[in-house]
Parts: C-alpha cells; structure tokens; sequence
C-alpha cells in the first residue's frame, strides 16, 4: 500500500514535471514561431516600405521632369534580340558603368543618332519596354516603312538607322528617362493596359513592373496585332499570364496567318476597338493605359471618356503628332478659324497662320524656315522655341518641362500674333 501510494505519488510528480517542461517545450516553441514570424512580417514591410519610398520618388521625379543626369549619357549597345518581324529589342549600358537610377515604367528614352550624310543629328524617343534594372535599359523599336499611300517616300530615318546601322558594343547618346505616361506598380486599383502593334511597349514595361511589385492587382492586358509573326514578347507575356492568374491577356489579331491558331495564340479575330474592350472587362471600373496608332487612340480614348471613365482614369501616350486632346476633345485638323501672323524673327519672316497646319512646326517647315524638330509629340525638346511675344496654346500636355517663355513647336498653335525666336 506505502510503496503504491509512493510509486503513485512519483508518477505524478513525474507527470508535472513531464507537464511543466511540456508546457516550457511549447512556451519556447511558440515563442521562436512568434519571433520568426514577426520578423518576417517586419522584413516584408520593410521591403515593402522601400519598394513604395522608391516608387514614390520615381514617380515624383517623373512628374516634376527632374531628370536622373542632365543632357547626353553615352550607352553602349549589349545586345540586340529580334522580337517580331522587323522589331528588335536593344539593351544599353552606361558607359560610365555608374548604376542606372530606376525609371518609372512607362518611360521613354531620347536618342541622339549620328546619321549619315547629315548635318545635324536626328533625335528620336522610343520606350523602355523592360522594368527598372540598375543595370541596363532595354528600348524595342519597330522598323518603319514608307506609308503605303507614298512607297517611294524614304523609310524612317530613326527606327532604320537602329535595324540596319546599330551593332553590339556601339555607343549611342541618350537623354534621361522622360515621360508622364506612368504606372504606379504598388498601387492596388485594377487596370487596363491597352495596346496595338509598337504601341505596346511601355505597357510591357508596366506589367512587368507590376508582376515584380508581388502586387496581387487585376491587369487586363488587352493587346492587338496583325498576326503571329507580328506579334512581339508573345511566349513572354503568355507565360505570366499562366503564372499569375490576376493577370488576363486578350490578344486580337487582325490578320491572323494560316499557321495562327485562335485560342492558342490569340483569343480574337478582328481589330482591337471599344467593342472589344467592352466585350472582355467586366466593368469600366479601371485605371486604362492606352498606347497605339492614331486611329486606335483617336477612337478609343473618347469612347472611354463616353463610356463613363473620368479623365483622371485614362492615360495615353502618342508615339507621334498627337491627336487626342487633353481636354476631353479630339483634336481636329484646321481647329482655328482667325488668321493671326506668326513672325519668324530671325529669319525676317511672317506668315498668316490660317489653321489649316496641325502645328507651329509643321506651319514653319511649309514656309521654309529652318524648324528643329525630333519626336513631333512633345516628348524630346529638340523643337522648343523662345516666344519673342505673343502666346501659344498647347494640343496636348508636354512631357517635358517648357520654361517660362518658350513653346514646343510640334505641339502648339498660336493664340492670336506671334513673334518666335526662329
Ligand atoms: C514618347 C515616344 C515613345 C516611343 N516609343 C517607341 C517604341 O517603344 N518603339 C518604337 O518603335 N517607336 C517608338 N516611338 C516612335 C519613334 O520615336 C519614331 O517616331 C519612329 O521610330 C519613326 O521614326 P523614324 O525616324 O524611323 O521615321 P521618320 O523618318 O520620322 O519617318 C516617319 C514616316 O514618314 C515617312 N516619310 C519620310 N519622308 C517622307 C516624305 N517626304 N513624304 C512622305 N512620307 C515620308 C517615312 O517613310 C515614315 O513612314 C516613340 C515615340 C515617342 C514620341
Ligand atoms: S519635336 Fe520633340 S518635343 Fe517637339
């Protein structure tokens, strides 16, 4: 009975202890867990916090036009990588190997290209169609032909001049990154990236940026080609659809090849059009990035302002003359009816501006003055002028910073008469 209650009375004591350091095991446990957990959370949001700090500068630095270096930057060509027919992918590397600041995507480079048999060079922007790296800038630019109603026009001088004369381990001059078309990556809202042909450059660009945000957002990437083999970063966007299932693209093809196949390659025949648009999202209840030909964002713009879509929820970029207005109109050709004079004053020259030129530039070129000139859409600077007196209206917001007294030709009519520095 003694050595019962004895054995009984060891057994609990045991027990306790057993419990005790139970309890001390799982105390420690819980408490490692806790720490490792609450340290992974503090790193997350630390990575978090310095993703949206540099987000947040970039995009402040956009919006201001505080440029990462100011006039050229010598880049050296790293590779080259065909994407289409007659498109190619070109990687630059600073020369000065110092590391390259984050652009905010969306952005575009200017070039400075020595042609042959010119005397000045010709400035050309072309997009960057990757995400920010600190270590290259990729641009991808498609070759331009004579249009079709003029074939015996010359090709394109710039985006020719990249496929036929530019080799790895060539140095170009480029401006800093530039441009207000820009994407927020961390930020929640659900988007809408629509592009056609060349056009979808920069909204690559955004999506990547945003699939490496590990922001779970909604994107429609809704893009239109003529056929598969013109049809850029295909197997690229194909595989982060699959992978990230927020993600969903809608390809139309207007002329698809025999060798297309539909719901393989892409998922509708025809052009891309507002029809489309309202076809695939589920409401107009999004951000829209559109970038494209003329006709695409002449149709498409005003029909998403119609549709119910505020302004402040439409962002374009004009790969040339710009003919989407920002305030809420598309711009027509011949708007101003009053003549007014335009004087060129150094070269002792005035004209009647009658409204039928799309620009002061294009109205300069026709009356024989020498205009300088690049993108022709507000994006490079080259054809910025002093305004003696008088005063212009803009067609479209800059995406440059235009000091006080100045105008971009290629983007401005004249508000009455006017006296440039030309
Ligand atoms: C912000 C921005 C971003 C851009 N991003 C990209 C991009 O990512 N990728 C891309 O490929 N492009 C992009 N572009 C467009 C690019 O900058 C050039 O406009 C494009 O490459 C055409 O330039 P080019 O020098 O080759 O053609 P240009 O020499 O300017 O010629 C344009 C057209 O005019 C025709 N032409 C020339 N002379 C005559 C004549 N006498 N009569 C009739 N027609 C004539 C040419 O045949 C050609 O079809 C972008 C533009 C901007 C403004
Ligand atoms: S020509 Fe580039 S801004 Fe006018």
């Amino acid at each position: 009975m003694g050595i019962n209650t004895q054995t009984i009375g060891l057994a609990i004591g045991w027990l306790l202890v057993g419990w005790v350091g139970l309890q001390g095991l799982n105390f420690t446990v819980r408490t490692a867990r806790r720490r490792a957990r609450w340290h992974r959370d503090f790193e997350l949001e630390r990575a978090d916090f310095r993703r949206r700090v540099e987000a947040a500068a970039r995009a402040a630095r956009a919006s201001k036009a505080i440029a990462d270096w100011s006039g050229w930057r010598p880049f050296r060509v790293a590779a080259i990588v065909d994407e289409a027919v007659d498109v190619k992918s070109f990687y630059f590397t600073p020369v000065d190997g110092r590391p390259l600041l984050p652009f905010a995507p969306g952005q575009y480079l200017t070039f400075r290209l020595p042609l042959i048999g010119t005397s000045a060079p010709l400035v050309r922007c072309y997009s960057m169609s990757g995400r920010p790296q600190q270590d290259y800038y990729r641009a991808t630019i498609k070759r331009i032909a004579a249009p079709s109603d003029r074939p015996t026009a010359p090709p394109g001088r710039g985006s020719n001049y990249f496929h036929d004369n530019v080799r790895v381990g060539d140095v170009l001059e480029v401006r800093a990154p530039g441009g207000t078309f820009l994407i927020d990556p961390l930020a929640g809202e659900p988007v809408a990236l629509i592009g056609a042909g060349i056009g979808v450059t920069p909204l690559v660009s955004m999506l990547d940026a945003c699939v490496h945000s590990g922001q779970r957002r909604e994107i429609y990437a809704i893009f239109g080609f003529r056929n598969g083999r013109e049809h850029p970063f295909k197997d690229h966007l194909q595989r982060l659809a699959e992978t990230n299932p927020w993600i969903h693209l809608q390809v139309s093809y207007s002329a698809p090849l025999s060798e297309d196949v539909l719901y393989k390659d892409y998922n509708h025949r025809g052009r891309l059009s507002f029809d489309r648009l309202r076809a695939v999202l589920p409401s107009n209840n999004f951000h829209y990035y559109v970038c494209g030909p003329s006709q695409m964002m002449e149709s498409l713009v005003p029909a998403l302002w119609d549709w119910g879509v505020p302004e402040s929820h439409v962002h374009f970029e004009a790969f040339g003359p710009a003919s989407v207005k920002c305030g809420g109109t598309v711009q027509s050709r011949g708007r101003r009816a009053e003549p007014c004079e335009v004087r060129f004053e150094r070269a002792h020259w005035a004209v009647v501006w009658d409204g039928s030129f799309t620009s002061l530039l294009e109205f300069g070129e026709a009356a024989g003055i020498a205009m300088p000139s690049g993108c022709r859409a507000g994006s490079c600077g080259e054809c910025m002028l002093a305004v003696r007196s008088g005063a212009v209206t803009n067609l479209k917001q800059p995406s440059i910073s235009v000091p006080a007294g100045h105008c971009l030709t290629c983007i401005s009519e004249p508000a009455g008469a006017l006296v440039l520095d030309a």
